[in-house]
């Protein structure tokens, strides 16, 4: 029986009952799933944690190697089975199917190249690739030697490169020369050496060669990935490492302009990883009891549309796909390219079977004609994933009935950079699922809601609102904020006495389900009350002509802030004195008059960050008419909408 399988729970029951047991007897739950995995050696101590300081260490003493438990396990039963599927950004070049064994060979071929070129146990690398399996080999090759990597997303600047590169004095860069996203190429060498130029501690960069353009290469410092590896020996035995030395680092943003260096640490990664991946996937075990995929009795083959670059490629493209011996699909390209129905034709081109995006990505193809949906045969689609930000109902639905068919359960699940892994979400197929609710948390976590003066909500079956927080810790939170241990315990440890903070707001029903209400650190305080952007904007969306909405607060002589709200509108929609009326009667009516905008701008686009994110800085700033300093609006998704704002504003 295959690891994946011993750890999945096969109905409603069985997860209360492994929840129940998380919960009174959180040690002998995790023994039991950890020892699935190979160890050298054994771990001595299942959990020592302290909150105040805080310290939370899992699996202390045990002894493994990551890759060991992703490639090695597998090569007796699934080493000629598929691992990566990699579908090229234009569509006329060839995919690339890579087995397990292939994958095998190819990390343990470039993590001698990172042994050659002087890499050792604990050094960090920098790894700043396009969606090409390179970068899954490169970071798989860091964990084989214990090599920590710090992957920095290929969208960001070089400026962004070089601070984190600094941040935890990388000794490699490894990159490519350059990628092509949609129908632009984006020269990635040339961002790399412009951030280069500032950065003292980068002594190799090791450069793949993903297009034929010439490349500028600096003599001694900068190598082609092909040479080195025609230099390098085929077989690495993979470094034993502890339990709690570092895998990766992950930065994301805070609330000031430095990004926070998220450290995780291998054991309690892999275990909780893993574990969620089988549990909330169900890849391989749950089929629709309706009319879908019974031809096909292939294995599944599971996409996450997310970029490497972010916790979710990390954890839910290669750790936990790889570690559960599941088929994993990188995709180099954008939805839009070569036209709005290219997710719709990979998935019926391959076969997919589980399908991981997130909400923008749904908004803006739901924007789309159907056509583009239906011309494809989705028909091996068998569960549905959404993750990244609270999902709208209109998206929720638009999801379900056109994609999934109304047969496809839609795993909504709420998780952060910092938690590792996915904390609340419905079980595919096992436990229910709601529209908008990420629903009940996953074993081992145990969240609760914070009132205002900082107390604990308990649950009494009725419906509550708060700020999330988690009481007990979970193999996968992160460790600490890499060089810099307070920040870690004054964002996350703080608010709350021995407990980690979310920075999110939650609702609860009256059956435990919880549904994200956005972050509490996006409030806006109107004349005094305390409003959330992210229900304003849920209502907004409701309105069958808006597509997507995003609300900030601008400076108002009377009531302090007042609220902006910036609508795109669905094709063919007027957007007039009429529909901004509607638009803030709806509000109205949903939330109340105190929730109703002040202004309605109707905008072609919101400006968005390469993961998705609304940009609401800028916003912010437009709307209160401080233009002078936008701050770099390059990296967005889309900066040619920030113009376009800037011109109408109101
Ligand atoms: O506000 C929550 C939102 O995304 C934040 C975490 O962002 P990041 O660290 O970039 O990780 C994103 C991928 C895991 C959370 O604090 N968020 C994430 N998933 C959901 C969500 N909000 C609502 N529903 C979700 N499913």
């Amino acid at each position: 029986m295959e690891v994946r399988e011993t750890l999945q729970l096969r109905s409603f029951a069985e997860y209360k009952e492994a929840y129940q047991k998380s919960v009174e007897n959180p040690e002998e739950f995790w023994d039991a799933i950890a020892e699935k995995f190979y160890w050298h050696k054994k771990w001595d101590k299942t959990l020592e944690w302290d909150f105040t300081k805080p310290e939370v260490k899992w699996f202390q003493g045990g002894k493994l190697n990551i890759t060991e438990n992703c490639l090695d396990r597998h090569l007796d039963k699934l080493g000629n089975k598929t691992a990566i599927i990699w579908e090229p950004n234009n569509p006329d070049e060839e995919s690339r199917h890579i087995t397990y064994r292939q994958l095998f060979v190819k990390v343990s071929r470039f993590a001698n190249v990172l042994k050659n070129n002087g890499i050792k146990k604990g050094d960090r690398v920098c790894i700043y690739m396009p969606m090409i399996p390179e970068l899954a080999i490169a970071m798989l090759a860091c964990a084989r030697i214990g090599a920590i990597h710090s992957i920095v997303f290929a969208g960001f600047s070089s400026s962004a490169i070089a601070s984190r590169i600094n941040d935890s004095s990388c000794k490699m860069l490894i990159t490519a020369n350059e990628v092509y996203r949609g129908s632009k190429p984006v020269k990635l060498k040339e961002m790399c050496d412009e951030a280069l130029k500032n950065t003292p501690t980068v002594q190799t960069v090791i450069v793949y060669r993903r297009t034929v353009e010439p490349t500028p290469m600096t003599p001694g410092r900068d190598k082609f990935w092909f040479e080195e590896l025609q230099k390098a020996e085929k077989e690495c035995p993979a470094e034993v490492m502890d339990a709690e030395d570092v895998l990766f680092i992950l930065y994301t943003s805070g609330s000031t302009g430095k990004p926070k260096g998220m450290v995780h640490t291998i054991g309690g990664y892999m275990v909780y990883t893993t574990y969620t991946f089988a549990n909330v996937f169900q890849c391989d075990h749950f089929a629709p009891t309706g009319v879908k995929n019974q031809s096909k009795p292939k294995s599944d083959v599971y996409w996450c549309t997310a970029d490497i670059g972010w916790i979710t490629g990390h954890s839910y493209i290669v750790y936990g796909p790889l570690a559960a011996g599941v088929t994993t699909v990188m995709f180099e390209g954008v939805p839009s390219y070569p036209d709005y129905g290219r997710f719709w034709e990979i998935c019926d081109k391959l076969d997919v079977t589980h399908f991981y995006t997130a909400p923008t990505a749904i908004r803006a193809l739901a924007k789309q004609s159907l056509d583009l949906v239906n011309k494809h045969d989705l028909n091996s689609l068998k569960v549905l994933g959404s993750v990244g930000e609270p999902i709208n109902d209109e998206a929720w639905h638009w999801y379900n009935d056109n994609i999934g068919k109304g047969n496809s359960p839609i795993v909504d699940t709420w998780w952060q950079t910092e938690t590792g892994g996915i904390m609340i979400s419905p079980l595919a197929g096992i436990t229910p699922t709601r529209p908008t609710f990420a629903t009940l948390p996953l074993p081992g976590i145990q969240p609760v809601l914070m009132d205002e003066e900082g107390k604990e909500i308990p649950f009494k079956s009725q419906k509550s609102e708060g700020r999330l927080a988690i009481k007990y810790p979970w193999p996968s939170m992160a460790r600490t904020i890499y060089g810099d241990h307070q920040r870690y315990k004054d964002v996350y440890f703080s608010a709350y006495d021995k407990m980690y903070f979310t920075g999110d707001g939650a609702y609860r029903d009256a059956t435990g389900n919880y549904r994200i209400t956005g972050r509490v650190d996006d409030v806006v305080i109107v004349s005094g009350h305390n409003l959330g952007t992210a229900p304003i904007e849920n209502a907004i969306n409701e309105h069958l002509s808006v597509a997507e909405s995003a609300i900030v607060g601008f400076p108002h002589d009377i009531k302090g802030t007042a609220l902006y709200a910036y609508v795109t509108l669905h094709e063919n929609q007027i957007g007039d004195d009429e529909l901004r009326a509607k638009i803030r009667e709806q509000v109205s009516n949903t939330i109340g008059p105190i929730a109703k905008p002040d202004k309605v701008q109707f905008v072609e686009g919101l400006p968005k960050t390469r993961s998705g994110k609304i940009m609401r800085r800028i916003l912010r700033k437009i709307a209160s008419k401080d233009t002078s300093n936008l701050g770099d609006t390059s990296t967005l998704l889309n900066p040619d909408v920030v113009k376009d704002i800037m011109e109408n504003a109101l």
